[in-house]
């Protein structure tokens, strides 16, 4: 609690509010030390869960019991059909639009159709649906046919895989990425109150904006490099390593390049966090999966190199305050792995997760917090200087 008597100084000021509590989460916790918890408890031990099952403890504090799992299960299957307006409208897009634009767009355009104004029943409907969005966005825009209908007797993420119906993707390539779908939702579905896109949504929802529009903006916010595109960047970056080094260059040869790199004032992606001060526990339980599902894969072999050289070159600089791997070090190289080969597509997945969490925490602070009264509107004061911070 002692950071919640800090006192706000001027060097607060422009600092992206890092450190600021400025409210409650109910459903995560990020410590620097340890990394994320759901509802207490540490991402690890619910990594292999139902994705499910997780959503439920996420909504619920607690994990269901298995008539709980089975009726929560049937419920979202049930919801799981988006209407064909949805689908039409996403024929009319621009294909050199970034997928995460089409989900936004998508979202907007559920919520004209679905939107009821009660945030828990619209969580519902886009928890739901949202992988039959997620598909169908990749099959129209990549023109692999028509979008598949959604499977009832799946799981999930396991009808999310069939819904894709990635072409000239080998059964065991299908079974693997249906293993790692199920780990990479889990592990993205929530991250503590202040990430950018569960503070922009809670923000636009706390204009009273509905939950669809709400996530929209959210997604917007995850769109960008800094955030949830990040896990498209890596792999190019990984890729390029890959390129310029070979697959099985030795670590002496790696570490010369990610120095060089660095005296070139290029960036390194894949490391260090706002929050974290250690390994990113999601990026550790994505890397033992990889090791059992694509160990030869050769970008992943470089992932593994990278998260074995680059702590101890960065911590050599007095200004890095985390050297460590993040989350996206590993998922773009596993996605690659498993037949997921495009990688643009890959925040659309961390926003497909990331939405889940959002609309939990925003059904709090419209619902439940200050005893159902709901948070105000966010609005923090500037302080007027025409010069800004340089004045
Ligand atoms: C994450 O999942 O690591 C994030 O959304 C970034 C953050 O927590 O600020």
């Amino acid at each position: 609690m002692s950071d919640m008597l800090m006192e706000l100084t001027e060097k607060h000021l422009e600092t992206g509010l890092r450190g600021i509590p400025v409210g409650y989460c109910t459903t995560s916790k990020v410590d620097p030390q340890k990394g994320l918890y759901y509802i207490g408890t540490p991402i690890a031990e619910l990594a292999y869960k139902d994705p499910e099952d997780v959503i439920y403890l996420l909504l619920n504090q607690a994990l269901p019991s298995a008539a709980q799992s089975t009726a929560f299960k049937q419920e979202l299957t049930e919801r799981r059909t988006l209407s064909p307006q949805v689908i039409d409208s996403l024929r009319s897009l621009p294909k050199s639009g970034h997928p995460t634009k089409w989900f936004v767009h998508g979202l907007n355009v559920m919520g004209m159709l679905a939107a009821t104004g009660d945030y828990q029943q619209d969580a519902a409907t886009v928890i739901a649906a949202m992988p039959t969005l997620v598909a169908a966005i990749f099959r129209i825009r990549e023109g692999w046919g028509e979008p598949i209908e959604p499977d009832p007797s799946l799981g999930y993420m396991e009808n999310f895989v069939h819904m894709l119906g990635i072409p000239e993707q080998s059964a065991a390539q299908r079974e693997h990425l249906i293993e790692l779908m199920r780990l990479f939702d889990v592990v993205h579905f929530d991250h503590g109150g202040g990430n950018l896109s569960t503070f922009t949504g809670k923000a636009v929802a706390s204009a009273l904006s509905d939950l669809f529009e709400s996530l929209a903006a959210a997604m917007c916010a995850l769109a960008g490099p800094r955030h949830g595109k990040a896990n498209q960047e890596v792999l190019h970056f990984v890729e390029e390593f890959v390129r310029a080094v070979g697959g099985s260059a030795d670590d002496d040869t790696i570490a010369a390049m990610i120095k060089a790199r660095l005296a070139n004032g290029r960036l390194i992606f894949g490391f260090g966090h706002a929050v974290l001060r250690v390994e990113d526990p999601r990026c550790t339980v994505l890397c033992d999966l990889g090791e059992r599902l694509c160990p030869d894969d050769t970008n992943f072999r470089m992932v593994q190199a990278l998260r074995r050289l680059v702590p101890t070159i960065l911590s050599k600089n007095p200004k890095i305050t985390n050297p460590y791997p993040n989350v996206d070090l590993a998922t773009g190289a596993l996605l690659h792995a498993c037949g997921l080969r495009k990688h643009e597509y890959y925040t659309v997945l961390f926003g497909m997760s990331r939405a889940v969490g959002i609309s939990i925490q925003i059904i709090y602070e419209r619902i439940r917090a200050r005893a159902g009264k709901g948070t105000p509107l966010i609005r923090p004061k500037y302080l007027y200087s025409a010069q800004g911070s340089a004045g």
